[in-house]
């Protein structure tokens, strides 16, 4: 049985990061008239308490959200992203005015960028997080959710009907073998649905499986973007989570210009020490001519 559970780390700076860049391309996928999928194949509960015993046990979205909140001198990127969590906060029973006391999760903020004839579809596996993903989201028809393995979904899944399609693939990388699991399931994903826009979190460790799946990924000939974030240090033992990345395939054209602006900004606000950090690598393949 699964034992992470998101409810622990919600609003953290890895969360920050996933969704900020997630709502910069849902909101360049909205502006164009044409329908859309979202397929997230790592749901989670959809939306977390922070005021909860889980998200209390180590507070990380002090380090995160909170760090944003309130401020009045957040780049447009940054507002745009602040202000959706808030509009969904507020609509989830945190008191307005106040400490932010719900966070919304990937499909919550993806479901608010819906329009007539867009679907959400939601693979999560734990069943408590599905129970829980099934309360928020029940009985909305263009938001599908399957308790289920979301490797296996995403790959029934594509390509989506109109053509146009964002996945996110957001694992815990509790397994080991989540790292192959993903390079595996997104290079089967490109051989079905290859102008699809990949969205590929990662966590930033003193174990090594990340840079190789990184490494992996920045070696795939298609168009990518990738941004890596650290913010702390490994604590004594070695162990933590000292930042994330996000590896975007076939990003918008307009992301990376967005989070050459943001990055700089957003680093300085969630650092935990000195050595803070930010990389944004990008990659173009060259057209064959044949
Ligand atoms: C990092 S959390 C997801 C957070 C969510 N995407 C968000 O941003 O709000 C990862 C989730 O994946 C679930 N999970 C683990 N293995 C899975 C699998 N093979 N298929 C679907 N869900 C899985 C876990 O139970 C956990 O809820």
């Amino acid at each position: 049985m699964l034992a992470y559970r998101h409810s622990f780390h919600a609003g953290n700076h890895a969360d920050v990061l996933k969704h900020l860049v997630l709502m910069a391309v849902l909101a360049y996928f909205r502006d164009k008239d044409k329908p859309y999928w979202v397929i997230d194949t790592h749901a989670g509960a959809g939306l977390y308490a922070l005021d909860g015993k889980h998200a209390q046990t180590n507070a990380e979205h002090l380090d995160g959200i909170a760090r944003l909140w309130r401020r009045d001198d957040l780049p447009p990127l940054v507002q745009d992203y602040v202000t959706r969590v808030a509009e969904l906060a507020l609509a989830a029973g945190s008191p307005e005015g106040k400490a932010l006391t719900r966070y919304p999760g990937s499909p919550a903020l993806a479901a608010s960028m819906l329009q007539a004839g867009d679907k959400l579809k939601l693979y999560e596996l734990h069943p408590s997080d599905f129970t829980l993903l099934r309360g928020h989201f029940g009985g909305r028809r263009e938001v599908s959710m399957h308790q289920g393995d979301g490797f296996a979904g995403l790959k029934a899944s594509l390509p989506p009907p109109p053509r146009r399609g964002v996945v996110l693939i957001d694992p815990s990388y509790e397994l080991k073998d989540d790292y192959r699991h993903v390079f595996d399931a997104v290079k089967d994903s490109l051989l079905r649905f290859s102008q699809g826009t990949y969205l590929i979190w990662y966590p930033v460790l003193r174990r090594p499986e990340w840079q190789r799946l990184k490494e992996r990924l920045e070696r795939l000939e298609v168009k990518w973007l990738n941004v890596v974030m650290r913010v702390t240090q490994p604590d004594d033992e070695g162990f933590g989570m000292q930042g994330s990345g996000m590896f975007v395939i076939n990003p918008p054209w307009v992301l990376e210009g967005q989070l050459r602006e943001v990055m700089p900004w957003l680093t300085e606000r969630l650092a935990q020490y000195p050595g803070a950090e930010f990389q944004l690598r990008s990659f173009e393949p060259k057209l064959s001519r044949g």
